[in-house]
């Protein structure tokens, strides 16, 4: 962003001497200051624990509006994309800037087939994990060690970021389903050219030699529904590990791997696998819905209502609006009732009516009824996470490349302040009390 467009300035007065500093303005309304020479002005740094107020990068690809619970991709609202279109097309939307028309969705198609296997000597690498190891640590692993296999990226890594980006939303389904398959002892199911990318990942889970595995429309339909919804979410703990890591100028696969882990914690993309383990919990526990709100509300307790707030949403996470009503028709559709989607619907309600909540605006956020629907779809609760991660990688992808084209990108490296001792004289070992 350029700060000679910025057209107003912000004031900042520390010790009677007054600082002047741009404020940038964006689209939609979003204000910024650049603070980026206060420290060489005034000796100070900001300091914005857990960046709740600090923004790291000017991006054009997710628009938020936590307040008014609007969500966008590239411009175009949540709710129609979640609606119209199938994953790939999004994803396609997040890495060019623009939906597809039809040839350039067919040629996209083609690519991910075309990239749909992983190198035969990787698949030796499953059979070393315990078979009881989390698919994310599998994820993770195998995604850092693409880069030994598909050396295209190179000293230039934008040259071939299409076909990088095309070979990673490909094979990341191909690893999900194998790593599934690998713990059941199931023999591997390898991709076929002619299902659609969220029908190829439902035969390679569930298909079984001894029986065939019916790829449902309506199914499919719902798995890109979800995919969609979790594709990107601008500068979340995961998204800014990618920028971090990647802006060391690692490669992209490495910086994926590190997103991965981040999105593994039941604060971040586990927190829809933290829903089922407290749905099931109450359930077990005769619905007593009043010791997990007790528990929830106890500040001196950890336990989090998992599924319940969010960093920018002050009101419904729009995902989760299009997410329950998704849950309603599977379930109907499937002719399916689940224990677990009857809890979550009365915990909704209590939270909902709770002074506590509606004072610190808790609302259900994207995983709250996402695992239900999992479960439905018969995707095991240990690999709800690696589903997010499958969505939510165009979107790691895109802010990747829009970090590496912007040329006032630098490695990402925050300051502190410092709290420790003040300098004292070294004491040889044999002097130490
Ligand atoms: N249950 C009970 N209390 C909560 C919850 C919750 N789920 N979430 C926030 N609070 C309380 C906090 O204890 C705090 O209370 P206080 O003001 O009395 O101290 C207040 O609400 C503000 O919460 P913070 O933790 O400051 O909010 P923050 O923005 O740092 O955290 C987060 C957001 C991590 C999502 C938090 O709401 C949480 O832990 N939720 C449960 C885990 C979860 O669902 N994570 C998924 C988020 S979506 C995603 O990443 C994909």
């Amino acid at each position: 962003m350029n700060k000679n467009t910025a057209s107003r300035m912000a004031e900042l007065t520390i010790n009677g001497k007054t600082h002047l500093m741009p404020i940038l303005e964006g689209t939609e309304g979003c204000k910024a200051i650049d603070i980026s020479n206060l420290l060489r002005d005034t000796g100070c740094i900001t300091l914005d624990s857990g960046f709740k107020n600090t923004g790291s990068c000017a991006s054009s690809i997710t628009y938020l509006d936590g307040d008014k619970g609007i969500f966008r991709y590239r411009g175009y609202d949540i709710e129609d994309l979640a609606e119209n279109c199938v994953f790939i097309e999004v994803a396609y939307l997040l890495l060019h800037g623009k939906l597809p028309n039809a040839e350039e969705l067919d040629n996209f198609k083609m690519l991910l087939e075309g990239f749909a296997l992983v190198h035969e000597d990787m698949i030796h690498f499953f059979d070393h994990f315990p078979s009881n190891a989390s698919p994310m640590s599998i994820l993770s692993v195998m995604v850092n060690t693409l880069c030994n296999f598909y050396i295209e990226m190179g000293d230039d890594p934008l040259t071939n970021i299409d076909i990088t980006a095309a070979r990673l939303i490909s094979k990341i389904r191909t690893i999900a389903a194998f790593s599934y398959k690998k713990s059941l002892g199931q023999p591997l199911v390898y991709p076929r050219q002619d299902l659609c990318y969220c029908g190829n990942f439902l035969n390679m889970m569930f298909h079984k030699p001894v029986r065939n595995y019916e790829v449902r429309p309506e199914l499919v339909s719902t798995l890109n529904k979800l995919l969609i919804l979790h594709a990107d979410h601008e500068q979340n703990c995961s998204t800014s590990t990618v920028r971090l890591v990647g802006s060391a100028g690692v490669n992209l696969y490495a910086s994926i791997s590190a997103a991965i882990s981040a999105l593994w914690g039941p604060l971040h993309g586990g927190a829809n696998e933290a829903v089922i383990d407290m749905l099931e919990g109450i359930y077990a526990d005769d619905s007593n819905f009043e010791k997990y709100i007790r528990k929830a509300k106890d500040r001196s307790d950890p336990f989090k209502l998992s599924g319940f707030g969010h960093r920018v949403y002050k009101t419904f996470d729009p995902r989760g609006k299009i997410i329950k009503k998704a849950c309603d028709d599977i379930l109907l559709s499937l002719n399916v009732s689940d224990p677990l989607l009857d809890i979550a619907r009365e915990l909704e309600e209590i939270v909902l009516k709770d002074d506590y909540f509606i004072e610190r605006h808790l609302y259900p956020n994207v995983d709250f009824y996402s695992g239900i629907i999992y479960r439905a779809i018969g995707i095991p609760a240990n690999m709800f996470t690696v589903m997010f991660a499958m969505g939510r990688l165009p979107g790691w992808i895109s802010q990747w490349k829009e970090m590496r084209e912007d040329p006032g990108t630098k490695i990402g490296r925050p300051r502190q302040l410092y709290i420790g001792e003040p300098r004292r004289e070294f004491v040889p070992l044999a002097e130490r009390p």
